[in-house]
């Protein structure tokens, strides 16, 4: 049977951008709903400055509140070298690493220029090979930049190749705005794995005109196995305008497990992490199978 891997972004990138600062109790619970429901992988936060994303401000209370005895391999996002130092203090399998396809977004995101950015990753690199703490470079706006418009394939696949070099354990492509479709979905992310060879490709979706799972069919198509989500769909960045949330996981999971694609996830449970998910964020969320599951329950 053919096998994905889904890693849920819900704490961080679900939470990151909503106006109500969640409870770091609630981030805990949300955590562990999601282990229950066999997701195995979890960006639980990010170490970032507290005034930029004070919803983010709670990193190391939400890592020190985690029970020791989760099945959780977790994800932390850092921006540079001070977010690695904050996040070594703590039980992380990786950290994900953001940049960005374009100029304008990566000032606007994290202050830095392109090339002072992979500086620091390949520090961050060495480091992180002797902690044990494997590292992810995330390069958002890769479909498409609300800044710069349009992004070239040639800008992805140089950033895939000097990272690969640099020793990236992970490469997350994103679509930071949603605005990728199907077919530029699938001419990419073949081109990226070509470039990446061995290092693992992930890629990251936002559902913001409702593309969704149609980019993940394609990525799938393109030789992709592994996908970031969030549950119910909530989520955005706050320095990406329009930017909505991510792709739902527990649609993903529904369309690869119909498609008996094993996702290693407990539909039933994936549901209840979702509902939990929705019930933290002040906007509607994107997720649209859990409606159709709640009105079958009601037998509507
Ligand atoms: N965590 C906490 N504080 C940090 C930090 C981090 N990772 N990196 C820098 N700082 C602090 C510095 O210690 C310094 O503090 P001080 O003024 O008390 O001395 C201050 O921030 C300025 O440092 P500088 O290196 O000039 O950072 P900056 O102001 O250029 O900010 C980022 C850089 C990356 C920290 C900031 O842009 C940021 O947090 N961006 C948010 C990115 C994000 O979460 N995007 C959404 C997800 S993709
Ligand atoms: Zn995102």
């Amino acid at each position: 049977m053919a096998k994905v891997t889904i890693i849920d972004v819900s704490p961080r990138d679900g939470l990151q951008n909503d106006p109500r600062i969640v409870s770091t109790e609630d981030k805990v619970q949300l955590v562990e709903k999601l282990v229950a429901a066999g997701i195995g992988k979890v960006e639980v936060t990010s170490f970032v400055h507290p005034k930029k994303v004070p919803q983010m401000a709670d990193a190391n209370e939400v890592m020190e509140s985690l029970p020791d005895d989760l099945p959780l391999e977790a994800v932390a996002l850092i921006p540079n070298l001070k977010g690695y130092e904050r996040a070594r203090e703590h039980r992380f399998r990786e950290v994900n690493w953001v940049s960005a396809a374009t100029e304008t977004f990566n000032e606007k995101n994290i202050g830095m220029t392109i090339g002072k950015n992979l500086d620091q990753f390949a520090e961050v690199v060495a480091r992180a090979k002797q902690d044990g703490i494997d590292v992810c470079f995330s390069i958002a706006v890769s479909f498409g930049c609300p800044y710069e418009g349009e992004v070239a394939e040639a800008k992805v696949l140089e950033l895939v190749r000097q990272v690969k070099e640099a020793g990236a354990d992970r490469i997350s492509i994103a679509d930071t705005i949603g605005i990728a479709t199907p077919d530029h979905v699938e001419r990419l992310m073949k081109k990226v794995l070509l470039e990446a060879g061995s290092t693992p490709v992930a890629i990251h979706l936002h559902d913001t005109r409702g593309l969704g799972l149609a980019n993940a069919y394609a990525a799938y198509q393109a030789g992709v196995r592994i996908f970031e989500t969030s549950a119910s769909g909530i989520g955005g960045c706050p320095f990406a305008p329009g930017a909505a949330g991510n792709l739902a996981t527990e649609d993903l999971v529904y369309l690869f497990e119909r498609m008996h694609i094993d996702t290693g996830i407990d539909f039933t449970k994936m549901l209840e992490a979702a509902d939990f998910a929705a019930s933290l964020s002040t906007k509607t969320p994107l997720g649209r199978i859990r409606h159709v599951e709640k009105k079958k329950e009601e037998g509507k």
